[in-house]
């Protein structure tokens, strides 16, 4: 029997950024993309996350809606389900290239091939293909993640000394001196996703909403609760990408974040046992699993 094929979303929600400098900003040319995620830009009303679901009636769940990410995630409130299977990426090729861009909002990858890649596994009741990861960042470090973890910012990534494979490809001087602009994009070829996951993680799952207008409840969140390592040098280039176009005025793109949602009803379920501490991550259902052609390098 045919699974159906979701599109998946890979969103990277990174602790780090840029002070917002004020700047004149061009209105939005269409309605559909009014809105921001700071309410005013120099005198210029633009609607902030506390309006968005007030200015476009197709909006209203981002003001009204009862399963709204992200969220704050306390992991006392975590149930343990041992029989959450791992997290499966199946692969059509070792390698997948794509176009990173500037959005003006945030810094999105693209795989050049939507089928090149499926995610299944976990909560998941079908067959996901990565449609596209995002990349969200504060204007300081230890901030920047729009999910939070008992009250801290960013479970996703540190800033250490060296940096995650993956992301290394994604953010060096080259690549970001390319997308400084909202339109600008890069091709990028052979980057290996698997590299991207933890060896080992546990994941936190619960049902909620994109985290941008128009805030649909149809997301099933996964919240690996691993630090990525990226390296200061990578948080300060990703602060000096303008929002706006070339020669227009610069402002950081960074503190992309729409500040947490209340949970309401809504379970939490994880694949680590918060409430004994100590206990580890390991063995086959803590690592990403991998169909397809093997990496160049095995992952763990
Ligand atoms: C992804 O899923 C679709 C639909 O089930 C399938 O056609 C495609 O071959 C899958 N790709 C991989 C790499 O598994
Ligand atoms: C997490 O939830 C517990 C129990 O509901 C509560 O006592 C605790 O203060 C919460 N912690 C945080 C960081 O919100
Ligand atoms: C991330 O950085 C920390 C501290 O610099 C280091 O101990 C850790 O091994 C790094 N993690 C990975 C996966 O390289
Ligand atoms: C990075 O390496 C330098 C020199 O090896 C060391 O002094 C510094 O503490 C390290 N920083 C981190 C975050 O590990």
């Amino acid at each position: 029997m045919a699974g159906f094929t979701c599109s998946l979303l890979v969103l990277l929600q990174m602790g780090t950024a840029v002070g917002h400098a004020a700047a004149p900003v061009s209105l939005a040319k269409s309605y559909e993309d009014w809105w921001a995620y700071k309410e005013s830009i120099q005198g210029i009303f633009v609607p902030g996350p506390a309006f968005w679901g007030l200015v476009n009636a197709a909006w209203n769940l981002c003001a009204v809606g009862k399963r709204q990410s992200p969220i704050d995630i306390n992991t006392s409130q975590v149930v343990f389900d041992p029989f959450l299977p791992p997290l499966r990426l199946s692969l059509g090729s070792k390698t997948v290239s794509g176009t990173l861009c500037n959005t003006g909002r945030h810094v999105v990858f693209l795989p050049e091939s939507q089928r090149a890649v499926n995610m299944s596994g976990g909560p998941l009741l079908y067959t996901h293909r990565l449609e596209e990861v995002r990349l969200h960042f504060g204007g300081e470090d230890g901030a920047g993640s729009e999910h939070l973890l008992n009250k801290h910012g960013s479970p996703s990534v540190q800033v250490a000394n060296n940096s995650n494979p993956f992301l290394g490809r994604l953010l060096n001087r080259e690549t970001t001196t390319r997308i400084s602009f909202k339109g600008d994009s890069t091709f990028l070829q052979d980057l290996v996703l698997e590299q991207l996951f933890p060896d080992t993680f546990s994941f936190v799952t619960y049902q909620g909403s994109m985290t941008a207008p128009p805030c649909y409840e149809t997301v099933t969140w996964i919240v690996i609760d691993q630090a990525l390592n990226v390296t200061s040098m990578q948080m300060h280039s990703l602060r000096l990408l303008s929002q706006h176009r070339a020669l227009h005025v610069f402002q950081s793109m960074s503190d992309n974040v729409r500040p947490v949602q209340p949970l309401f009803q809504r379970g939490l379920r994880g694949t680590l046992d918060y409430r004994r501490p100590g206990r580890r991550c390991t063995g086959a259902r803590y690592r990403l699993q991998v169909d397809g052609p093997k990496p160049p390098k095995a992952s763990g």
